[in-house]
């Protein structure tokens, strides 16, 4: 079996054209990778992933990183199964590292309000990293409501539902290898 690439998905009885391909992921995570590279030139950050979305993409991103790094993770839970935040925010796992003088990277699936991030920023700042800074693969800035400063972002796109590459609909589709756009004119139902 292959990577999954079909053009059109049906999930959770919904339809999804593909939005961005793998190639374009591809593209765009070797240039991140390189700034990384060259930013963190001489220092070891430490990757932490917001699960469950960003698993893919800190998983991908970091084969594009060559100087020393380490990973761990933080669970958050914002969406439900819906296709708008709940406006809450819940924590899930903790860190397991010590990042206190450490290098952080956030690594995010896509900021949206900015609600899930502003509240992992300040958990971050409490625990005295040397230094944080956030990668996001998508970024919605027609949604933004709080005021998070976006380091390296993948790809902004508009204020659309997106699933694929690790992200969810109602827990499916993050096993989809590229990203795919809510399709207006596919109708509901099967
Ligand atoms: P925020 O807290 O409003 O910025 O929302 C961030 C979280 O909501 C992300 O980490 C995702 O898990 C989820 N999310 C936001 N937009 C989408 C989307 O278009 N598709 C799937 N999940 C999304
Ligand atoms: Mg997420």
């Amino acid at each position: 079996m292959s990577l999954y690439l079909p053009d059109n998905v049906r999930v959770n009885h919904e339809r999804f054209k593909l939005f961005i391909t793998k190639e374009q992921i591809e593209t765009r995570l070797q240039e991140l990778g390189c700034q990384i590279d060259a930013e963190y030139a001489g220092k070891k950050p430490i990757f932490i992933g917001v699960l469950n979305g960003a698993f893919i993409f800190l998983a991908d991103l970091m084969r594009y990183v060559s100087i020393p790094c380490e990973v761990d993770f933080f669970k958050l839970s914002s969406y439900g199964d819906e296709k708008v935040s709940s406006g809450k925010v819940t924590e899930r796992k903790d860190l397991d590292a010590q990042i206190e003088g450490r290098h952080v990277i956030i690594v995010e699936d896509i900021v949206d309000t900015g609600l899930s991030m502003s509240y992992i920023l300040n958990l971050m700042k409490h625990k005295n990293p040397a230094s944080v800074k956030i990668v996001t693969l998508l970024h919605k800035p027609g949604a933004m409501r709080f005021d998070v400063t976006l380091d390296y972002i993948g790809f902004e796109i508009p204020t659309l539902f997106v699933l694929g590459y690790g992200l969810d609909y109602a827990q499916e589709g993050r096993n989809l290898a590229q990203i795919y756009v809510l399709d207006a004119d596919g109708g509901n139902g099967e």
